[in-house]
């Protein structure tokens, strides 16, 4: 069994983060949504992992590297443009060769690891086995229609969906899949659709199974996704304080904090559950519940909660920032001077929003 992990796309709702950087190294509780992926699939014991990347391949190979420190060798394969999910598929026909394989989409995060779902496509070797989950907003993905436990039929974001069964982004093949890719055209959208190549296999009678997931799934294609995310990964911490974390006696810890490596809390409140990175520095200031906040970030004199900060950032004088994702290197300060008025310089495509 090898994996085709797809970190090629451009994440155009998440801009303007992902003017600069990929939206699948974004961290959720200070480690990029990724990883999350990656290390369920050392897990599950692959050791031979296909990494599909596009415009942000630099970055995306200086995250993993080749591999060792999850415990499987990477591969990096390019793909010359956002032809679609199947075309990515099929620019890995080389890598895979008559090998079945689990496709993960970087930009997914589950909370139940992928051991389960190898060792039944093991058992079952069946030529598609698909994982589903109910949403509420089915249009925004592909979506299942069944008979009993049998598919009928796959359609990729449906104006008028006739299930709440969206397909998670991880899906086992055999080489099958290959023949079915060769068999479609590309979708209204321009791009080679895996649904439509499950489709096909359906059409053609060749075994497609579906399993339900059993705990949450986000695709963190958005900013109220990415919260949520953070907020269930921040579920699950465990309180710990690095031996070389500084908390003075004027600040309190309450609840489940982490505090990595030369933290420093100096007349603050952190109340968990909530993450401070490597190096950075809390002054004078609360940080709330479901907060991740990254390496080297100073906050003082503010009041941060429900937020992603990622590293760098300065966070200064700010009665309360919330329910928001701020950028690396980005300052979001109090002014003194007159007159008295919002002066902001931010990227493309950025939102703020005021009181
Ligand atoms: C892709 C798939 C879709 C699936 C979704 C899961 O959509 O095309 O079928 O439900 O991933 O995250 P995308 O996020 O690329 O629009």
């Amino acid at each position: 069994m090898k994996a085709l992990v797809l970190a090629g796309g451009k994440g155009t709702r998440l801009r303007p983060i992902t003017h600069t950087s990929a939206k699948q190294l974004i961290p959720i509780a200070n480690k990029p949504i990724l990883f999350y992926g990656l290390e369920a699939i050392a897990r599950a014991g692959i050791t031979e992992v296909g990494i599909i990347v596009g415009d942000t391949r630099a970055e995306i190979e200086g995250a993993i590297g080749d591999g060792s420190q999850f415990g499987f060798k990477a591969t990096y394969i390019p793909q010359e443009a956002p032809l679609g999910l199947a075309h990515a598929v099929k620019i890995s026909k080389k890598f895979m060769g008559d090998s079945p394989f689990l496709m993960f989409l970087g930009d997914n995060l589950l909370k139940e690891g992928l051991n389960d779902l190898v060792d039944d496509y093991k058992t079952k070797k069946p030529n598609a086995q698909i994982l589903v989950a109910k949403v509420p907003n089915p249009q925004q993905f592909g979506v299942v229609e069944m008979n009993g436990e049998k598919v009928v039929r796959l359609v990729e974001k449906p104006k008028e969906p006739k299930s709440d069964l969206a397909l998670v982004g991880v899906y086992l093949f055999d080489k099958t899949i290959f023949e079915a890719i060769d068999n479609i055209k590309p979708s209204a959208r321009g791009e080679l659709e895996i649904t439509d190549a499950i489709q096909w296999l359906v059409d053609q009678k060749r075994t497609v199974i579906v399993k339900h997931i059993s705990g949450w799934w986000k695709d963190t294609g958005k900013l109220e996704d990415l919260l949520e995310v953070n907020r269930l990964i921040l579920e699950t911490v465990e309180k710990s304080i690095h031996p070389d974390a500084v908390v003075d006696d004027k600040s309190k810890i309450e609840g489940r904090v982490v505090l990595q490596e030369g933290a420093r809390v100096v007349h603050s409140t952190i109340r968990g559950p909530a993450i401070i990175g490597k190096d950075a520095r809390i002054t004078r200031s609360y940080v709330g519940p479901y907060s991740s906040i990254y390496f080297n970030v100073h906050i003082e004199d503010s009041e941060v909660e429900h937020s992603v900060v990622l590293e760098h950032a300065r966070i200064h004088g700010i009665k309360r920032v919330q329910d928001s994702l701020i950028g690396q290197r980005v300052e979001v300060v109090k002014s003194h001077a007159m007159p008295e008025a919002y002066r902001i310089m931010v990227g493309d495509s950025s939102r703020v929003e005021v009181p």
